[in-house]
C-alpha cells in the first residue's frame, strides 16, 4: 500500500520546524479515511494481537488525572475482547507496534517518519535509536493520568473527540527529569500535576483530522469525551534524544554527592563525557568522580 503524504498531513513547515521538540504544535491530517482505520479494520487487528501480549497494555480508567499512573488497574482480557464490550466497561487499549503486525501500518509509519523529518530540514547527524507507532483506543469519559514520555512523539485523532493537556518539556525540574533517567529504561515518568506552571498548558481539542506534535518529555493528562476516541501515534528516540537521558543520569549522580550539575545542551564537551560513562552497564562512584574532575576541570 502506498500514500500520496501530500494529501496525508497539512502542517505550516516553518512554525513546525522552530517548535519541534521544544514546544507542542498542532497539525492537520486526513488518516482518519485511510481503510486501515476504519471500525472492521481495527476489530481485525485487535483480534490478530491476541497471542502478542507484550505488544499491547490495556488498562481502566483513571479516577482523576493527579492518579499514579500504575496505580490504575490492568485488565486481563484481551484488546478484541475489551473493544467489543467498550461501551460496557471504561478502558484505555494500547497496540504497541503495529508495523510489526501488519505491512500497511510499517508503510505508513515510514511514509509520516520520512514527510516530518524532511519538514523539519532531514535528520541531521542524529541516527534513530528506536521508530514504533501505536494505536489507543478508550471507552467515553476516560482519563488517561499525568505522565511524560521519554520519545518524541506525533499523534493524529482518528475517531471520536480526544482532550490533551500537554506541558513544554521544560516545565519538569531537571531533578525529576534526572530522577526519570537514572533508571535507564524505557518507561513513563511519574510528575505531579500540581507542581506545573498552569500558564504553560497548551489544550488540544481533538477530533478526527487534528494532530499534534509532543516534544520528548511533555507532561500530559488525556481525557475522552462523551463516545469512545481511537488515536494513532509515531514515536521515535535518537541517538541525540538518548543522550540527553544518559547526561540526566549522570548529573543524578552529580547531585546526589552535592554538586549542582549543568542541564544537558549549552556544554556538548561535558555531555559526551557524562553520556559515556552512563554507558558503562553499572557505573561506578570512580567513574562518576572522573566526570567530575573532567567537567569542573578539577
Ligand atoms: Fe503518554
Amino acid at each position: 500500500m502506498s500514500f500520496s503524504v501530500d494529501e496525508l498531513v497539512t502542517i505550516d513547515a516553518d512554525d513546525y520546524r522552530a517548535a519541534y521538540d521544544r514546544v507542542p504544535f498542532a497539525f492537520e491530517h486526513a488518516l482518519h479515511r485511510l481503510p486501515m482505520f476504519q471500525p472492521e479494520a481495527l476489530a481485525a487487528l485487535a483480534e490478530r494481537y491476541a497471542d502478542s501480549p507484550q505488544d499491547y497494555f490495556i488498562a481502566g480508567s483513571a479516577p482523576t488525572p493527579g492518579t499514579k499512573f500504575y496505580d490504575v488497574e490492568q485488565n486481563r482480557a484481551r484488546p478484541h475482547e475489551v473493544l467489543a464490550r467498550l461501551g460496557d466497561t471504561p478502558a484505555r487499549v494500547l497496540l504497541k507496534r503495529l508495523e510489526n503486525h501488519d505491512s500497511g501500518f510499517r508503510d505508513l509509519l515510514d511514509t509520516l517518519f520520512r514527510k516530518f523529518t524532511a519538514l523539519r530540514g532531514g535528520p541531521g547527524e542524529e541516527k534513530i535509536a528506536r521508530l514504533e507507532s501505536a494505536i489507543f483506543i478508550s471507552s467515553a469519559a476516560s482519563t488517561t493520568p499525568f505522565h511524560f514520555d521519554p520519545e518524541i512523539t506525533h499523534f493524529f485523532q482518528i475517531e471520536g473527540p480526544k482532550y490533551y493537556h500537554v506541558f513544554p518539556p521544560d516545565v519538569v525540574e531537571e531533578s525529576d527529569l534526572e530522577r526519570f533517567y537514572v533508571r535507564g529504561t524505557v518507561n513513563i515518568g511519574q510528575l505531579d500535576l500540581e507542581g506545573c506552571d498552569p500558564r504553560q498548558e497548551h489544550v488540544f481539542d481533538l477530533e478526527p483530522g487534528r494532530g499534534f506534535h509532543q516534544p520528548q518529555d511533555a507532561p500530559h493528562w488525556v481525557r475522552t469525551g462523551q463516545v469512545r476516541s481511537i488515536s494513532y501515534a509515531f514515536s521515535f528516540e535518537t541517538d541525540a534524544s538518548r543522550g540527553r537521558g544518559r547526561v540526566r543520569a549522570a548529573n543524578r549522580y552529580l547531585r546526589a554527592i552535592g554538586m549542582q550539575p549543568q542541564r544537558p545542551g549549552p556544554n556538548p564537551s561535558a555531555d559526551r563525557a557524562k553520556a559515556a560513562v552512563m554507558q558503562v552497564v553499572t557505573p561506578t562512584l570512580r567513574g562518576v568522580r572522573k566526570v567530575v574532575r573532567q567537567v569542573s576541570g578539577r
